[in-house]
């Protein structure tokens, strides 16, 4: 058993799950062995996991099993006389309620109010938020039973997470398969942050871009583009409908974000400027490129061609457009890669660029910057408050880039001034 103490103290503090109570339901079908993977991660990012199993599950996983990995040991008797009232406490305490995976007959005793089991009555006593993750064959979810039965849930404010589309159980495929666990488990984070953000658009921009030189060679920098995944993740958690638009390749957790992939920084801007209009924060993480080569080669240049420069040409800073053209309540928020005169150099930008903050990093220190998972900043901001944060992760920097950004939005500050600011 994983009392959570340890990681408690190591909490991803991006998921804001620290200490809280999750009462996991788990269900009887095939897809429960992936609820066990859901549990350890809830318990790594620092939550305090109550088991439930209905009988069913336990055909499926062992109880031992999740035992051991959650924080107490798993309870499913709604007649246990050790404990006769397990349900009402259990509701009473949790944080969330998540069934995992949630089979049309836990669906269809939810929406009918039945509570004859230790799951399906917790379901009924609590008043926490409800997030169910169905997982059945297709024909049983498409069934107009389960679609009626999700549709009144649904109204009573009870989330559904899935099914996804892919491989079923006895080699079916279709729409029924149980999202992902790290799905799972951001989707529970977001319910249990209760969406303070659900009505805004974020955009955030991630990595370096690249320039052609010929279809083969590019120019480009050392940006990773780790801070702005980790920032993307940061609004989506807060319950942001969020776009990424990133040249990085790395994985984004599925159902985070729109991901928009891109390589230039004409692609870039393209993608932004599109957006932008229904944007209320556009965070530019990404390193875009100053300069370009004038004159792509449309086809490989050989050795033998022995060219000895690259003419460039500059790129169009599209954050300058993005300040300075904002539309009223818009925040738009710059970032400066610095390796000299960092303040100085990072105020003047958010003065000529029109921005509401700007999260200035010395990238020649170690530990800071490109290709790291840490990042040391300060955050420079319009009204003069300036907040430095000491090396830390990149998802801690990026809670407080969005905390930052939460608290122009409680001053209603958001560009109805975009003079430049007293604190410049
Ligand atoms: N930026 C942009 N378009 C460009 C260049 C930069 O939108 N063509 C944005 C970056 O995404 C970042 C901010 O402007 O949020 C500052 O970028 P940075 O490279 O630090 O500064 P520059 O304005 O390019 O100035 P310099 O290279 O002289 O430091």
């Amino acid at each position: 058993m994983n009392t959570g103490e340890e990681a408690y103290v190591r909490a991803d503090p991006l998921l804001g799950m620290g200490g809280k109570r999750v009462v996991l339901a788990v269900c009887g079908g095939i897809a429960a062995y992936k609820a066990v993977e859901v549990c350890r991660r809830l318990v790594d990012a620092g939550a305090h996991v109550v088991p439930l199993m209905t009988d069913a599950a336990t055909r499926f996983v062992g109880e031992v099993t999740l035992s051991s990995l959650a924080s107490e040991p798993v309870r499913r008797d709604l007649f246990d006389p050790s404990d006769p009232l397990a349900h009402t406490r259990l509701a009473k305490a949790a944080d969330v309620v998540a069934v995992c995976p949630a089979t049309a007959r836990i669906i269809s005793s939810m929406a009918t109010g039945r509570a004859d089991d230790l799951v399906s009555a917790t379901l009924l006593a609590t008043r926490a938020p409800v997030v169910l993750f169905p997982a059945m064959h297709e024909e049983m979810w498409c069934h107009p039973a389960t679609q009626e039965n999700v549709a009144r849930l649904r109204s009573w404010g009870i989330e559904i997470v899935g099914p996804a589309e892919g491989r079923l159980a006895g080699g079916d495929a279709g729409v029924g398969r149980l999202v992902e666990p790290e799905e799972v488990v951001f989707a529970i984070a977001r319910t249990v942050r209760g969406r303070p953000w659900k009505s805004k658009t974020v955009i955030v921009t991630a990595g370096g871009t690249r320039e052609p030189i010929d279809p083969v060679r590019v120019i480009t920098n050392r940006s990773s583009g780790k801070q702005g995944h980790a920032l993307a993740e940061a609004a989506a958690v807060l319950g942001a409908e969020t776009i990424l638009v990133t040249t990085s390749d790395a994985a984004v957790p599925p159902g985070l974000a729109e991901v928009v992939h891109v390589e230039t920084a004409a692609d870039m801007q393209q993608a932004v400027m599109s957006r932008a209009e229904r944007a209320d924060v556009i965070v530019m993480a990404a390193a875009v490129a100053d300069f370009r080569p004038a004159r792509p080669a449309d086809r490989k240049l050989k050795k033998e061609e022995r060219p000895t420069a690259i003419e460039l040409e500059p790129t169009y800073d599209f954050l300058v457009d993005l300040g300075n053209n904002r539309r009223e309540g818009q925040i738009v928020v710059g970032f400066a890669a610095e390796t000299e005169n960092l303040l100085a150099n990072a105020k003047a930008k958010m003065v000529s660029k029109g921005l509401d903050l700007i999260v200035a990093n010395d990238v020649s220190k170690p530990g800071v910057g490109f290709g790291h998972d840490t990042n040391e900043v300060t955050i420079l901001c319009r009204d003069g408050a300036d907040r430095r944060v000491s090396l830390r992760s990149k998802r801690e920097v990026a809670v407080a880039v969005m905390e930052e950004i939460e608290r122009l939005m409680g001053d209603g500050m958001g560009a109805s001034d975009s003079s430049g600011g007293s604190g410049t």
